[in-house]
């Protein structure tokens, strides 16, 4: 099955091409070939390759040519060069243009399916998007998640104590990492997205650094609590639910905190503002700076 990747081989001897076809095809790689650069650009402009192997010696349109032009058109392919006397020059050219590897020839089959294998991997992976720092920091994060859910695997009711311990990790609770939890403790996924729905002190958002609570109970609402979210929303540059671009603030609207006496309330981390103006509510910010 030939789902490993597509490659273009380009090579003006057709006994090279040949092979490569042979070869690679076994390793079940989709292989497409072009006896010049030429011919080798009008197939590109036709279709995708992660990987074009070439000849850097072909007449007409060469190798090195061939390669500036995939660098303008498409940065994303990966290459390889096969060369037959690799003199220092022509390598450096190749190597400038960012060529991933070469392979001299003769090159034997096993020579030609490390090489391609190794080429393949690195183009695969620059072709990934990057990762959000949010996913980055969860992944980061993976091993201790499992200490937690191996120490709390077989206690009755562990759930609730690994989902806290999860967040006290990570800082919430997204998908990837209930689904991680499921699995460890051997539970339907819903199972735990239950849970964490049911509980208000579960977030499935990522916080801030400072995690900003507006209320909007009756008491706060009527003492101009919107002003105040709207005046923070412009001061963050983010709505309710977000989190800044720097990651220290994060916005939310609660329900009455119990405090209705000192309306309108904003609460942040622990620390509770009473009587809240709405347009000195920037200063507020300033003491978590
Ligand atoms: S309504 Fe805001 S504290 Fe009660």
């Amino acid at each position: 099955m030939a789902d490993n990747g597509k490659i273009l081989v380009v090579d003006d001897e057709p006994i090279v091409l040949r092979s490569c076809e042979k070869i690679l095809t076994s390793e079940g790689y989709s292989i497409a070939l072009a006896s010049g650069g030429q011919e080798a650009i009008n197939v590109l402009q036709k279709d995708d390759y992660d990987l074009v192997i070439t000849d850097l010696k072909m007449p007409g349109v060469d190798g090195i040519d061939l390669i500036k032009w995939l660098r303008n058109s498409k940065p994303a392919t990966g290459v390889v060069v096969i060369t037959g006397h690799p003199s220092q020059e022509t390598i450096k050219d190749a190597l400038n243009l960012g060529i991933i590897d070469y392979l001299p020839k003769p090159f034997t089959p096993p020579v030609l399916i490390d090489v391609t294998s190794k080429a393949m991997k690195i183009t695969m992976v620059r072709a990934l998007p990057e990762k959000s720092p949010e996913e980055a920091d969860v992944e980061s994060k993976t091993a201790d998640l499992e200490k937690i859910i191996a120490e709390n695997r077989n206690r009755p009711g562990s759930l609730i104590p690994v989902l806290q311990q999860a967040q006290g990790l990570i800082g919430y609770l997204p998908p990837s990492v209930q689904r991680h939890i499921a699995k460890g403790l051997n539970i339907p996924v819903s199972e735990v997205h239950g849970v964490v729905s049911f509980y208000s002190f579960f977030t499935m958002k990522p916080k801030g650094k400072h995690s900003v609570k507006v209320c909007l109970g009756t008491a706060c609402y009527v003492k101009r609590a919107e002003e105040i979210i709207e005046k923070l929303k412009a001061t963050l540059n983010i709505d309710v639910g977000e989190v800044t671009k720097d990651r220290k603030f994060s916005l939310e609207s609660v329900r009455c905190l119990g405090a209705c006496g000192l309306a309108p309330v904003v609460v942040i981390d622990h620390n509770t503002h009473a009587s809240v103006d709405p347009v000195k509510t920037p200063e507020i910010l300033k003491e978590y700076e």
